[in-house]
């Protein structure tokens, strides 16, 4: 019964006690790494895209991907807290729910930070063209843009993925301090955003504040109000890096929570003032198609009309590439534009950096319990890192940042990353009926109304995602199953009863144990 290979959690936390990791981090330190890995694509770039399909109302939407993320949080939270090791979800779901779905959870965090890794690197490529741009440089087109949008391949996109997949298989971590300057320059940036629009706001930019209504209106899926906080959803993503770096935290039942909701509360307060920054003075309305046809954000119709713009001399929000630097060239700060561009240049590599890094760990991870070859998590002798896996990842990251655009990208990201949200929530009321009186230094408030809470948010904006990276979710989960099946299914620690001892001797060989009764399938 593969339902029951359960890794107990008395395993998973003895392994943990083992481990060598220094516990280093506090809140203070959580925070900043949260801070790092949430802002970055999503608000500089998706702005843009929420606004075609939203309006003005996208200001609703950053508040429903937000409260989305705060009661998931919630409950990462406790079993960050309960179960303080590497792996997230994917951890806590093999602990809870049993391998197989342990292993469906690791397969779409694969979706989650690999192909968030290319959408950030597509956002990173439009901030950098339109600097060069503003510098007077121009680059041909065909080698800006993907085929989406008249042109060939996303060159900028393509080397900024390689580059830092390189950085990270010669050994490059972020440091913590490296990281708190990163932080420093993006917050700078938004705050300066915020500090030159919103004292100039144009109150008639924010009519009609909801031109495709909660849910499209019949224009189909992914728009409105409810369509945009399924695409900004993205803006958040990465708080859950949170709880993965709680085996080097101090005190991690404590303070992975107050990172969890201190990095998630910040955002989103930026972000609201952000948005409403953006409205404001640019100006958020859709731009329809020549039969005033609601216009899907990435494709070569809105493409298009925004080139039939651009001919005029305009460039709607909805039509920037680098949409914050656009809206302050517009209302007269050329040069501070330009710094936006340059804080997006310098910081937004370090969240492509977190999110490829966030993938090897989970890699890792899932190897180490067998479940995939251990060969693709060879040390390289010198790096000491997982160069394999991490080249592959980088290639496959690489490829799609050449090609597709940033809103199906990160559209793709969310609905990995909603499902493991969606798992971890059920996770959590599980482990309350079937373990109630387990230590639980962090207790999830009201956890019957916020668990609920968080599987009805994760689903409702699941089902308002576009209808192809709704569809990527069951076909990439299929591939899953048949891998799983022919590979982890029979090679399993758990299943084959070892006990994992490699981390406290890396020479010691595995010990097989007799399996538990429940374990024999
Ligand atoms: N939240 C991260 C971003 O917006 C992934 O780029």
């Amino acid at each position: 019964m593969i339902f029951g290979r359960v890794k107990s959690l008395d395993a998973i936390l003895a392994t943990a006690e083992k481990k060598s990791l220094q516990r280093t981090l506090g809140a203070f330190q959580l925070t900043m790494l949260g801070i790092g890995a949430i802002i970055g694509t999503g608000i500089f770039v998706l702005t843009a895209e929420a606004a075609q399909k939203a309006g003005p109302g996208m200001m609703w939407s950053f508040v429903v991907a937000g409260l989305v993320c705060a009661v998931a949080a919630l409950c990462y939270s406790e079993l960050a807290s309960m179960v303080p090791v590497s792996g997230s979800a994917y951890t806590y779901t093999y602990a809870v729910m049993g391998e197989l779905l342990a292993w469906m959870v690791g397969w779409a965090l694969i979706l989650e930070y690999a192909v968030a890794a290319s959408a950030v690197s597509v956002g990173w490529s439009g901030y950098f063209v339109g600097l060069l741009q503003s510098w007077g440089i121009e680059l041909p087109h065909a080698l800006v843009v993907g085929p989406y949008a008249g042109g060939v391949v996303n060159l900028p996109a393509l080397v900024i993925a390689l580059l830092v997949t390189a950085l990270l298989m010669i050994g490059t971590t972020e440091s913590a301090r490296v990281n708190a300057v990163l932080v420093a320059i993006k917050v700078t940036a938004l705050t300066v955003f915020i500090g030159l629009t919103l004292p100039v706001l144009n109150g008639a930019n924010f009519e009609p504040f909801t031109p495709n209504g909660w849910f499209g209106d019949g224009h189909g899926a992914g728009l409105g109000v409810i369509g945009a906080a399924a695409s900004i959803f993205f803006a958040y993503v990465g708080f859950d890096a949170v709880s993965t770096a709680a085996e080097e935290t101090k005190n991690p039942q404590r303070n992975v929570p107050i990172g969890l909701i201190a990095s998630l509360g910040i955002c989103t307060i930026f972000y609201l003032l952000v948005a409403a920054g953006a409205i404001g003075t640019l100006g958020a309305q859709p731009v329809a198609g020549p039969n005033g046809e609601i216009l899907q954000p990435g494709t070569t119709a809105l493409a298009a009309q925004c080139q039939a713009f651009a001919d005029l001399g305009r460039e709607p929000l909805v039509c920037s590439r680098e949409a914050l630097a656009h809206v302050l060239r517009e209302i007269g700060w050329e040069r501070i534009g330009d710094m936006i561009g340059i804080a997006a240049f310098l910081a937004l590599p370090s969240v492509i950096l977190i999110m490829l890094f966030g993938q090897t760990r989970i890699f890792f991870v899932m190897a180490r319990d067998g479940l995939l070859p251990e060969k693709l998590a060879t040390i390289h002798p010198k790096w000491k890192t997982p160069h394999i896996v991490t080249m592959i990842t980088g290639v496959a990251v690489s490829f799609f940042a050449a090609f597709l655009p940033v809103g199906q990208l990160a559209d793709i990201s969310n609905s990995g990353t909603l499902f493991a949200f969606f798992m971890v929530a059920i996770a959590v009321l599980i482990l309350r009926r079937t373990q109630p009186n387990r230590h639980r230094p962090f207790r999830t408030p009201m956890v019957w109304l916020v668990a609920p809470l968080a599987i009805v948010g994760t689903v409702g904006l699941y089902v308002n995602l576009p209808f192809d990276a709704k569809m990527v979710l069951p076909v990439w989960g299929a591939l899953g199953l048949f891998v799983y099946f022919l590979y982890g299914y029979r090679k399993s620690h758990v299943g084959r009863g070892i006990i994992e001892v490699h981390e406290d001797d890396p020479d010691a060989p595995p010990q097989p144990v007799p399996p538990a009764p429940s374990f024999k399938d």
